[in-house]
């Protein structure tokens, strides 16, 4: 069967940070560094992604360049018969689950991106938080937003790997470094900003705990996009001369800088509007924020307009990349294990997806009541791959390739058959065999415990 590749350095190294950076760096990190400790749980983080984020990544592309193939099938073809495939079946599974919701959230972007080009976010008596809950429980606009976004990433899916995906990302992945630039002076020459930058940057080690630690394991595992089938079906177009560790390097670097540029831009904002405190998630970016555009910006409404909307393109731009790459892993598993048509395959899994998307849309309003543990649906199809599926996945690739894998196998993927050097396999290997299973096995017992 014909299989796509990326065609250049350029395409694989953002195609892959397009994967990475998504909404996760945009709010999620900026709350988890100012309820963590500031500067301390950033250094955490660092850490976290070198000794756990960076290894796992490594594997992910060496088993998916390896092989060639989907993620399901790169698995059976390295462990056939073995119960180690499940994890290439898992990947998928877990990239289906989490794309149906991402698209929800990822049109919300898209119709704050609309609310402010039409002016509806200008008005500062608005009261954002209402004019939010008032947008989700309305089952048709966010059904309407979110088959809009669906109808995005499926158009960019069915023009294939060339065409579609490396493409979009040459042109999404620079854009998005240019409105953040642009979003970071504009923050920087806010009054709060002095303020903003010690909430996010002075390390406070009395909020510093074992939990601190656990979040920033859970957060490099969701920015970087491990365990979900994604990087290793990525890593299937890369070309044979692609440069694993140095592709690996790259994608942690530019999803670091991404996760704290988003930092500089929302917390010298958010302090600049006296009464206004740092909410978590959503709620932070799309009902505090709007204050921020009304008002942080005295005498000057047309660069509160420009922020409010570049910083709603961006968030789009970003979960636009990411969900490209939630999409692929079940397109490639359907075109190429059960053999249907990659177009049809396509349209299988966005027209899957969308049902699934809009009953979650709807589990925001007429399906509140709907709970499964406690949770809403689209919360618990948020909490089943992040607290259980993500963990137990990681797990299984750090043992999968420390353990179970032939070391030279391992070690020629890696370096292009003894073409490049990697100075640090020893270290990687004891990493994957010792330290990472270990330190995930925690973060999964205490997620269960929390449960
Ligand atoms: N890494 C993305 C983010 O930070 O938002 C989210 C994501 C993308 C998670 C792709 C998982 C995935 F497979």
């Amino acid at each position: 069967m014909e299989r796509g590749l990326f065609s250049s350095k350029l395409g694989v190294i953002l195609a892959s940070a397009g994967s990475a950076v998504g909404l996760g760096n945009i709010w999620r990190f900026p709350t988890e560094v100012g309820n963590n400790g500031g500067a301390a749980f950033i250094l955490i983080y660092l850490v976290c992604i070198l000794l756990i984020g960076s290894p796992i990544m490594l594997s992910e592309f060496a088993i998916g360049r390896h092989t060639h193939a989907n993620t399901a099938t790169a698995y059976q073809m390295l462990a056939p018969g073995k119960w180690w495939r499940v994890q290439g079946g898992m990947g998928v599974l877990v990239a289906f689950i989490i794309y149906c919701y991402y698209i929800v959230i990822a049109g919300w972007t898209l119709f704050y991106a609309f609310a402010s080009l039409a002016g509806m976010l200008d008005d500062p008596a608005t009261d954002f938080s209402l004019f939010f809950d008032q947008f989700v429980t309305n089952p048709w606009l966010s059904i309407l937003f979110t088959l809009l976004f669906m109808a995005i990433v499926h158009y960019i899916i069915t023009r294939g790997v060339q065409k579609g995906i490396e493409r979009y990302s040459k042109v999404m992945m620079p854009l998005l470094l240019i409105i953040i630039i642009i979003l970071v002076a504009c923050s920087f020459s806010l009054p709060g900003s002095k303020e903003g930058l010690n909430y996010l940057l002075n390390p406070d080690f009395s909020k510093v705990g074992s939990e601190t630690v656990l979040s920033a394991i859970g957060q490099a595992f969701f920015s970087l996009s491990l365990a979900m089938g994604c990087l290793c079906t990525y890593a299937s177009y890369f070309g044979d001369d692609t440069n694993l560790p140095r592709t690996t390097i790259s994608v942690c670097v530019i999803d670091t800088i991404v996760a704290l540029l988003a930092g500089f831009i929302i917390f010298p904002a958010v302090f600049s509007v006296p009464g206004l405190e740092p909410e978590a998630g959503p709620g932070l970016v799309f009902k505090s924020l709007p204050y921020v555009f009304n008002q942080a910006f005295h005498g000057m409404p047309w660069l509160g307009f420009v922020f409010s909307f570049l910083f709603y393109i961006l968030l789009f731009l970003a979960a636009l990349t990411s969900a490209m790459s939630l999409h692929e892993p079940v397109t490639a598993y359907l075109h190429e294990t059960r053999h249907i048509d990659r177009k049809r395959a396509a349209l299988i899994v966005s027209l899957t997806c969308t049902i699934l998307g809009i009953v979650c849309c709807l589990s925001n309003g007429v399906l509140s009541d709907v709970r499964i543990f406690g949770l809403t649906i689209i919360d618990a199809f948020d909490a089943l791959p992040a607290k259980i599926l993500m963990p137990v996945g990681g797990i299984i690739i750090s043992l999968f390739s420390g353990w179970y894998l032939d070391r030279k196998l391992l070690e020629n993927e890696i370096t292009n058959n003894g073409k490049l050097k990697f100075r640090f396999f020893c270290i990687y290997v004891f990493l994957l065999r010792w330290i990472i299973p270990v330190a995930i096995g925690l973060v999964f017992i205490n997620q269960l415990i929390t449960l």
